[in-house]
């Protein structure tokens, strides 16, 4: 059932600066050939007074939000504000102009890309990526966090699970349990290219875990290892999209560096489609925009956009 009440969640892209070249994600197609933007505390800032309605942040968007020297400062505002805020990251980064412990004090989870229990799975996926300095990164921050009590961030992995890796996560729960992580979440590859035509859109298609009954064996298995050690553990149901189950154009948006709206995370690239700027126009002007009631519209009459259909 779609509404047309202003959304409480936003996700924010901080930064589209990126070290890596993940296997399925699209940020090479998205940012190519353009000056890549940071977004500052500043204008954060001006997005938050945009957005009032919102309680409810995600941090990451095409890019590394590590990158991003006013990510703590970003964080500690969110908090002043009342907003959860959770971020995902490549863990390959370290950056001096951002504090760990306050990112921990001010965050509600700070969520590690993982795509492999092992140095050739893992960096064979997230191109670039240095495991071992993954697992650094990692410790540092489960590190810090046991030196400050209460224990109020979550730290989780994301596993995004494709043929690339089925056979190689079982190692995960021993991992996250020797890095001091709490939860492990395990997501299935989704699409983000949207052309049909896009070699890249073949190559994620090939990959994708098409054998549900092969993902959901792995996913009973590591919940049995999951709950062994005392790790919270979570994937999604395998079944085909349904269309109308999304909730994205009913209470969430995607926000670019640039401020531009878009859709969702998975149809992020403004040139494609975006409803406004919300650095120069307010939330309610542009949920409210013809633009974006004919794209709500499409929901409610089953006619979904192009790029949706490709969406899975
Ligand atoms: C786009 S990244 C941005 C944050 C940061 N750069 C990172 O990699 O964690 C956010 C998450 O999307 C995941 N991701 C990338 N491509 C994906 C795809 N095709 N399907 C599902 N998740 C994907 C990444 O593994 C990561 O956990
Ligand atoms: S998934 Fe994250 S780390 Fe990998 S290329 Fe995309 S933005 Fe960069
Ligand atoms: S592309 Fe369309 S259907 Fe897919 S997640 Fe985005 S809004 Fe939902």
């Amino acid at each position: 059932m779609i509404n047309d009440s202003l959304p409480i969640h936003l996700q924010i892209e901080p930064c589209q600066i990126c070290n890596l070249n993940c296997l399925a994600c699209s940020i090479r197609n998205v940012h190519k050939g353009k000056d890549r933007c940071v977004l500052s505390k500043e204008e954060f800032e001006v997005l938050l007074t945009h957005a009032p309605s919102v309680k409810d942040i995600s941090l990451h968007g095409l890019g590394e939000p590590f990158y991003n020297n006013d990510l703590s400062k970003i964080a500690i505002l969110l908090n002043k504000k009342g907003i959860v805020a959770k971020t995902v990251t490549n863990g390959n980064v370290v950056n001096p102009n951002i504090d760990n412990k306050v990112m921990l004090e001010n965050m509600k989870e700070i969520c590690f890309s993982i795509d492999g229990d092992n140095k050739n799975t893992y960096e064979t996926i997230r191109r670039g990526g240095d495991f071992d300095k993954f697992k650094e990164v990692v410790s540092s921050f489960s590190e810090t966090r046991a030196k400050s009590n209460p224990k109020t961030c979550l730290l989780s992995f994301n596993c995004v699970i494709s043929e690339k890796n089925i056979e190689y996560v079982s190692g995960l729960p021993e991992l996250a349990k020797e890095l001091g992580i709490d939860k492990l979440k395990f997501n299935i590859m989704g699409q983000f290219f949207y052309s049909k035509s896009d070699s890249n859109y073949k190559m994620v298609e090939e990959i994708r875990c098409h054998d549900e009954s092969s993902f959901l064996l792995l996913m009973k298995m590591l919940r049995n290892e999951c709950d062994k050690l005392g790790i919270e553990m979570s994937y999604p149901p395998i079944e085909e999209k349904k269309y109308f189950d999304c909730f994205w154009p009913i209470r969430a948006a995607f926000v670019t560096a640039e401020g531009y709206v878009t859709p969702c995370n998975y149809r992020m690239n403004p040139e494609v489609i975006n409803f406004g700027n919300l650095l120069t126009q307010t939330l309610d002007e542009i949920w409210f925009s013809k633009e974006y009631l004919i794209f709500r519209d499409s929901f409610k009459k089953s006619k979904y956009y192009d790029f949706c259909l490709t969406c899975s």
